[in-house]
């Protein structure tokens, strides 16, 4: 018996069926709501509002349940690796040894960017963000492959898009640190594993802990269903624009504090704590403070109101990296007293603020020798195939049209013209 839902309006009592899905999640489907009755909904921030229906991760924020295409997320950064994850999220099925070695050769293959790509991150400004790297040049890559500015590409571009952004994006996130810190650029190795070559352009020590640790941080950001920056990607997505502005405005919207640019907030807090002494009780109480902007960074969640469980994994990881790096890092238990300070404070107790994310991870990236404006690369390289994924999704689902919200007006009510010279 499908579910239905009554809404009254001024005496008129409407039904709107109720879809329900894999997860027992239900949702009101209102498509009819204007036409039936000229009201339209407003939910600031999309708390209650579903952009779609998706097959690629399902979250539980009240449980603390990750999983990409129904695979729990301890379990594949556990085992898995961060291309057999995305060959996941992508095609939907874990490949056979044989479907990753070459997924993996084809990745490998993208393995130089065009050369107008190479002086265009080389003639940055050394003191620009790579965020603002990345993205003026991943939409720069549209002029390279013309041919994949296709909205509705065949199925042969759809697997060349996603191999060459996540080969691509790779030496785009290296070049621009080498760039910005005047380093001769290092090429890529493509017999070296995805992480291993991303540590040797980079021009940092490599060894099978530190690639091992970056391929799970890789795997914990790999998706996570319709968060600010997957929605941009896919808002943009929806006008028939090109992958590549659709990925470029999502790392546009992953750079925001709020979102992907808390990773190098926590770390900047971190060690404005440990200048000021170490004492963190004063950012909590700060953090507290409604006159006060300061927040508790990498904390809270818009969907997790119980732990984050990657920022479960990742704060296990850190003991174990840094103990195999043989690296002490006050900032660490800066963090670790923090957690335990705020976990025990009612104010964010009451409100269900726990670490997320990104609270640990610049920990291990700090540890690994990224440096802190690197790490929202470092998210967004993790986030690639996320992004991929889902812009798939959204443009073989025949429901799709063009993003275009309502809004409620709050402006002036119509007035005539006055001629300047009247006012
Ligand atoms: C990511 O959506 C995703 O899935 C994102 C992500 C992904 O993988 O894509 O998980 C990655 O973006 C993680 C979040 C990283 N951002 C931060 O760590 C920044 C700090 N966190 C906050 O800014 C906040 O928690 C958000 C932005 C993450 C969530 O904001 P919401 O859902 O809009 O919640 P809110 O701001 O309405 O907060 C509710 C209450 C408010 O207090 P009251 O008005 O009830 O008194 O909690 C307070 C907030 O002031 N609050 C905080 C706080 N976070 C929320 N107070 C102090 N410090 C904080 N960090």
């Amino acid at each position: 018996m499908s579910l239905k839902a009554k809404i009254e309006i001024e005496g008129k009592v409407l039904e709107y069926p109720i879809t329900e899905g894999s997860e027992h999640e239900k949702a009101i489907d209102i498509s009819k709501l204007r036409a039936d009755t000229g009201c339209i909904t407003i939910d600031h921030g999309f708390l209650n509002t579903g952009s779609c229906a998706s097959a690629i991760t399902f979250l539980d924020g009240e449980l603390g349940i990750l999983r990409y295409r129904g695979y729990p997320i301890e379990q594949l950064a556990e085992q898995s690796s961060f291309l057999e994850v995305a060959f996941l999220l992508n095609w939907g099925k874990l490949p056979s040894k044989s479907e990753l070695d070459s997924f993996e050769k084809k990745v490998a293959s993208f393995s130089k960017l065009p050369e107008y790509i190479e002086r265009m991150i080389d003639i940055f400004p050394k003191t620009a963000h790579p965020m603002a790297v990345a993205s003026a040049v991943t939409v720069s890559l549209s002029a390279h492959y013309p041919e994949l500015n296709n909205p509705n590409p065949s199925t042969e571009q759809k697997d060349e898009i996603f191999a060459l952004m996540l080969g691509l994006f790779k030496l785009v996130a290296a070049r621009s640190f080498t760039a910005a810190s005047s380093q001769a650029p290092i090429a890529s190795n493509p017999s070296l594993s995805y992480c291993e070559d991303f540590i040797s352009m980079m021009g940092m020590k490599s060894n099978k802990d530190v690639a091992k640790a970056l391929d799970v941080l890789l795997i914990l950001h790999a998706d996570h269903e319709q968060n600010c920056s997957t929605s941009t990607v896919r808002v943009v997505g929806s006008s028939n624009a090109s992958i590549f502005a659709s990925i470029s405005a999502g790392i546009d919207a992953l750079w925001g504090p709020l979102h992907g640019g808390a990773n190098q907030e926590v770390l900047e807090m971190l060690e404005e704590i440990k200048l000021a002494g170490g004492d963190y009780k004063k950012a909590l109480e700060r953090a507290k403070d409604k006159n006060d902007t300061f927040k508790l960074m990498g904390f809270g969640h818009r969907v997790y109101k119980n732990f984050d469980p990657r920022a479960k994994i990742i704060k296990k990881a850190c003991d174990v990296i840094l103990a195999q790096l043989g690296v002490k890092d006050q900032l660490l238990d800066i963090a670790k007293g923090l957690e335990q300070e705020a976990l025990a404070d009612d104010y964010f107790k009451s409100r269900n603020l726990y670490p997320n994310v990104d609270f640990y991870s610049g920990i291990i990236y700090r540890a690994l020798g990224i440096p802190t404006n690197m790490f929202t690369v470092m998210f967004a390289l993790g986030r690639m195939p996320g992004w991929l994924a889902q812009w798939k999704e959204m443009r073989e689902t025949k429901e799709t049209k063009i993003s275009r919200p309502r809004q409620v007006y709050i402006g002036s009510v119509v007035r005539e013209y006055v001629d300047i010279g009247k006012r």
